[in-house]
């Protein structure tokens, strides 16, 4: 079964859906001696089986597929329906329709038998924790099973399920938070704060949220992690397939700042601040039902170049994320963290 200690460089590109978790970035990350991740959430199991035969095709190093686990309680729907309405002017300025609503079904089921079929040497959950079943049946398949968590207490709930690690998720962390509920208000705690207890619950932790600098990938190995996520810092290099839209606001001097925010999907999500956000600040705790209400309509922005109604995730740090090759970015990391202070491998 994969073993982090077994990594060259204890780095880990972390799955970002939606477009920036390519075969190639995760095959990159793993030549560099990282871990790379396919994202498999919001897509159909056709589409995951056939990344991950690009993903063997390109390398022999191990990856992972990120799964999202399927909510358990019924959206608030006057609350959603409320909020269509109050996306109306604003879905008729951009000249598109309010998507219909449509019933949630992630191919759940048929994403854990494929990556139960493929031997995945990692998989990693979030939005929820697995099925304790799922999480035997995956070990029993020799993969190395991992939960995505925002908190300690959550960090020991996945445990006692039998997972072989979390990923423990802080603060600054781009993109959706890692709460087990749409509905639950995040703690205001980075990955650092929280090392020092989820160590205690003896499984490996890798540290994610706002890591753009070597400093503080030593810092985090230091107080105990055994790899660290990066996310964010990974967005521009040319092997993601972040959007155009999406790198053009990552690099737009008009957005200056972060800020967690549900306006968008209903979960609470770190992204650059922009008047979507500063408009919408009680969207409802509804996911996926807010992502698909909104998904037209953030589109469209995109697509006119409108910086201010899309969403453009980013972590604390976007500011540190450079338009170099992944393998670039991770060697320059690891020289750094070494040359702070993180033992060589
Ligand atoms: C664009 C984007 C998409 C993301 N999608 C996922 C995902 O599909 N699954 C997941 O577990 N985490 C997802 N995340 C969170 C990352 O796994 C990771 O926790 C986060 O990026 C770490 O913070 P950083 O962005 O500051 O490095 C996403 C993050 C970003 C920025």
């Amino acid at each position: 079964m994969f073993r982090f200690t077994a990594l060259r460089v204890p780095l880990v590109a972390a799955p970002m859906a939606g477009g920036p978790s390519t075969p190639a970035l995760v095959a990159a990350a793993g030549e560099a001696g990282g871990l790379g991740f396919l994202a498999a959430g919001s897509k159909r199991a056709g589409a995951v089986a056939a990344e991950i035969a690009e993903v063997r095709d390109l390398t022999r190093a191990p990856f992972g597929v990120n799964l999202f686990v399927p909510p358990q309680t019924p959206a608030p729907t006057e609350a959603v329906d409320a909020y269509r309405a109050a996306l109306g002017p604003l879905a008729a300025a951009l000249g598109v329709s309010l998507a219909p609503r449509v019933e949630a079904d992630d191919d759940w089921d048929a994403k854990l038998d494929l990556v139960a079929a493929a031997r995945v040497p990692v998989v990693s959950f979030t939005f929820g924790l697995p099925p304790m079943a799922a999480v035997a049946r995956l070990r029993a398949a020799g993969s190395c099973v991992l939960a995505s968590v925002a908190s300690v207490p959550d960090a020991a709930r996945a445990v006692a399920l039998g997972v072989d690690g979390v990923v423990l998720q802080g603060v600054e962390a781009g993109g959706h938070r890692a709460t087990l509920t749409p509905a639950e208000e995040p703690n205001d705690l980075s990955a650092l704060d929280m090392l020092p207890g989820a160590r205690d619950l003896g499984v490996p932790v890798v540290a994610a949220g706002g890591f753009g600098t070597g400093e503080q990938i030593a810092a985090a190995l230091a107080a105990g992690a055994a790899a660290v996520q990066l996310g964010t810092a990974l967005l521009l290099t040319p092997e993601a397939g972040t959007s155009a839209a999406h790198r053009a606001g990552l690099v737009s001097p008009a957005l200056t700042e972060t800020v967690v925010t549900r306006a968008f999907t209903g979960r609470p999500a770190r992204a650059l601040a922009n008047a979507f956000v500063t408009e919408h600040p009680d969207a409802p705790a509804a996911y996926p039902e807010v992502n698909l209400l909104t998904s037209a309509l953030r589109q469209a922005a995109a697509r006119s170049g409108d910086l201010q109604h899309t969403h453009f995730w980013a972590g604390t740090g976007w500011r540190l994320a450079r338009a170099e090759p992944a393998a670039a970015v991770l060697a320059r990391l690891w020289a750094d963290a070494v040359a702070a202070g993180a033992p060589q491998r």
